[in-house]
């Protein structure tokens, strides 16, 4: 099998010029509302620049610069894009598409999984901007904590990802290097609307399934890296993943007052209702890392019967596709 080299010179280029951007961010303009500031980083495209953006937009919040959640009422056509912007790199791929670990030469495998969560950090950037963005028009209803816990753990996925693309070039590669999927996407479409029902739906769908996937997968690399020898590497991902426990926490809590707004009076069966009508088979695949998600508040109770019930259901679906790839064609 043909080892799979995704530094091409094209993609080497992303690299050195995600580099050039790393001092964009350092305009000091301070933006009117926290949906300006969300949707100047939504609409940076540069990896790097939209992290330090995002960093600088949560110092300003923090630090009482920034004190108004929304824009009065003529202003409310402001509207967070349908897809954060994105540079050329890396090339966005369906999951059937990804490379197999098996095909990538075995130098590369803790550097594509590396790369992975990078990705998945900076969605998590874009994901809680938009979380801030979009779910603005339900305050004051949406008390400011909210967008207190949203604006940390958006400031906390830009320094993971700044952690880990930089990680990435002391390795000799860079983040760009290698494909990466466009879940967010799909995250963002099935939660675009802009009331209760939405914000429940994003929160199953980022913090307690995307994010609590986190808690499972994290540390599992973290040892992986860690038998490799690299134990640089395995520090960040062992400190990146103890702070998703907080963030799935938040995810919780969020949801639990949501449900409180609707007067859902079962929210653990609203969880699961809402995750297996709307999630992948991936998302809630064991081995779970108990423990974890405890510490985050998740019961087994709440995310094993949606395993099951996904599994289920990908067992049901007919073998046709795999089946017809598998026979040969009768001339
Ligand atoms: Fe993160
Ligand atoms: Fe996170």
């Amino acid at each position: 099998m043909r080892a799979y080299m995704y530094v091409r010179p094209a993609l080497a280029m992303c690299g050195r010029r995600a580099l050039s951007n790393t001092s964009s961010a350092s305009c000091s303009a301070v933006p009117s509302t926290l949906v300006h500031a969300a949707l100047s980083v939504l609409n940076t495209p540069d990896p790097a620049a939209k992290a330090q953006l995002s960093q600088m937009h949560a110092r300003q919040w923090l630090s009482g610069q920034i004190t108004a959640i929304r824009p009065d009422d003529s202003e409310t056509k402001l509207q967070p894009p349908d897809e954060p912007a994105r540079g050329e790199c890396p090339p966005i791929v369906s999951s059937g598409d990804m490379p197999r670990v098996k095909d990538l030469a075995k130098a590369q495998h803790m550097l594509f999984y590396m790369h992975s969560i990078a990705h998945v950090e900076l969605s998590a950037i874009n994901l809680s901007w938009d979380t801030v963005a979009r779910y603005a028009c339900l305050a004051p209803q949406l008390p400011r904590e909210f967008f207190a816990d949203f604006i940390r753990v958006a400031d906390d996925e830009s320094r993971h990802f700044l952690m880990l693309s930089s990680r990435l070039r002391e390795l000799g590669s860079f983040y760009g290097a290698f494909p990466a999927h466009a879940l967010i996407v799909q995250t963002l479409q099935n939660s675009c609307g802009h009331d209760w029902q939405a914000l429940l739906r994003r929160l199953v769908l980022g913090q307690l399934s995307q994010e609590a996937r986190g808690l499972d997968a994290g540390p599992r690399l973290a040892n992986r890296l860690q038998g490799a020898g690299d134990n640089v590497s395995a520090n960040i991902v062992a400190q990146i993943a103890h702070e998703e426990i907080e963030h799935v926490r938040i995810g919780l809590d969020w949801f639990l007052f949501c449900c409180a707004q609707l007067q859902i009076q079962d929210p653990m069966l609203e969880f699961q209702e809402t995750a297996i009508s709307l999630s992948n088979p991936g998302a809630f695949s064991p081995p779970f890392n108990h423990e974890r998600r405890m510490l985050a508040g998740l019961q087994p109770e709440w995310y094993e019967p949606v395993a099951e019930a996904l599994q289920q259901r990908l067992a049901a679906l007919p073998p046709l596709r795999n089946h017809q790839l598998k026979q040969p064609q009768k001339p």
